[in-house]
This record gives structure tokens, sequence and C-alpha cells, in this order.
């Protein structure tokens, strides 16, 4: 059985496309492996704090020194963390706002990045403990930023998220973009064929 878990970033309640499109991953990998788990985190309809200092301090102290305050201050993330852990799969729907990512999938970020649990420092560099699950990254976006587009060095959610998912061991990353939402569905139309694609070959490739 695969776990995955799904985590939208949209604030759109109503019309986002990132949604439609995490949706319709969901619903394919489910038709393709029926006994999927599929888990729900939404950070962009029910945002997570940003971390403050001290949950950063508690973050840095060592866990058997850690007071009762700040047990309670990590639990959050700590769940956070505990679904990411949990999970085979990992799909992200990320809108580009303002060409990075919306505020509520960096706060996410921030509760799983966390110093001796999900990456530690080693004498060889930082060693990221996440590795061994497949992430998709649905992106949503009103422009044109990827295959040389003039606006290309302007995207800074691709490179930022490769850079934020690998420090954490995340290495494995597939990128699906819906492009140019400002001008019509076919970017969408695109990413929804793209996502079936991606699925069986995965499938193709587990067989
Ligand atoms: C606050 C805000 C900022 C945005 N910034 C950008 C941007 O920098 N570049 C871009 O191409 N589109 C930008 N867009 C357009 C969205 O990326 C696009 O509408 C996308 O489909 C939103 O995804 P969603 O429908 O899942 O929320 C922005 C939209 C909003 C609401």
């Amino acid at each position: 059985m695969t776990r995955v878990l799904i985590v939208n970033s949209s604030p759109n309640p109503d019309s986002s496309v990132s949604r439609a499109l995490t949706e319709h991953f969901a619903k394919t990998w489910q038709d393709a492996h029926p006994n999927a788990e599929i888990v729900s985190r939404d950070v962009g309809l029910a945002p997570l704090p940003h971390i403050d200092q001290d949950t950063i301090g508690a973050y840095y102290t060592p866990e058997d020194a850690r007071s009762e305050e700040q047990k309670e201050l990590l639990a959050l993330s700590d769940s956070i963390v505990e679904e990411a852990l949990s999970a085979d799969v990992i799909v992200i729907g990320s809108p580009m706002h303002n060409f990075g990512i919306t505020s509520g999938l960096k706060a996410w970020i921030d509760h799983v990045a966390r110093v001796g649990l999900t990456f530690s420092y080693t004498e060889n560099g930082p060693v990221g403990h996440l590795g061994g699950r497949k992430v998709y990254v649905l992106t949503t976006r009103g422009g044109a930023y990827s295959n040389g587009a003039p606006a290309a060095t302007m995207d800074h959610q691709e490179p930022y998220l490769r850079t934020a998912l690998g420090f954490v061991g995340l290495d494995d990353v597939n990128f699906i973009h819906a492009e140019g939402m400002a001008g019509g569905t076919g970017g969408q139309d695109r990413a929804v064929v793209l996502i079936e694609q991606a699925i069986s070959e995965n499938l193709a490739v587990a067989a």
C-alpha cells in the first residue's frame, strides 16, 4: 500500500487550479493503486502559523533538554513532519505568487525543515533525512516561465522548491507546470495529460 500526502497551498477556496490538479492526481493515483491511502493537508485554506523565535529556539534545543513548554510549541511541527515521514509519495499543489511560492507553502516548509530531525549538519555538510520519497509538484502560473521562456529567470518557484526540498533529502522531485493561466485553460489541460503520463510511467516502473 502506498500512502500519498497531498499538500495544497492555494488560498483560493472556490476556483483554485492547483487544487483541481492535485484532486485529479489523487483520483488518477487511486484508480491506478486501489489500495493507496490518500492523506490531505491544506496549508492554503488552513495556514500554519509562521514560526516565531520561541519555536525556533525549541527547534535548536536538543530533544532531551526541551522544557514542557517547548515540547508543546513543537507539537504542530512534529505532526507535520510525521505526515511527511509516513508518506511514500508527496504531491504539492503550488500556485506561483509574486514569482515564488505562496506564504502558506513557505510556512509548511518552515515546519518541515527541522534540524536533527529532517536534516542534520555533519562533517561533510548538511544531510537530509526525508529521502526515498517521490515528490510531484503541480505548479500553476499566470505567465510562462519554463522551456526557455523569456521570463525564465523570474521563476523563483521551481529553483527554490528544488533547493528547499533537496535540503531535507527530497531529491526525487518531478515538476508539472500549468502555465499561462492568465491566457486560458490550455496550460491546465496540458498539465492534466502530464499528470496521467507521470502516474502511468510510475506504474510501469513499479511493475
Ligand atoms: C497574489 C497573487 C500573486 C500572483 N503572482 C504571480 C506571479 O508572480 N507570476 C505569475 O505568473 N502568476 C502569478 N499569479 C497568478 C497565479 O499563479 C495563477 O492565477 C494560478 O492559477 C493560481 O493558482 P490557484 O488557482 O491554485 O490559486 C498570482 C496570483 C495571485 C493571487
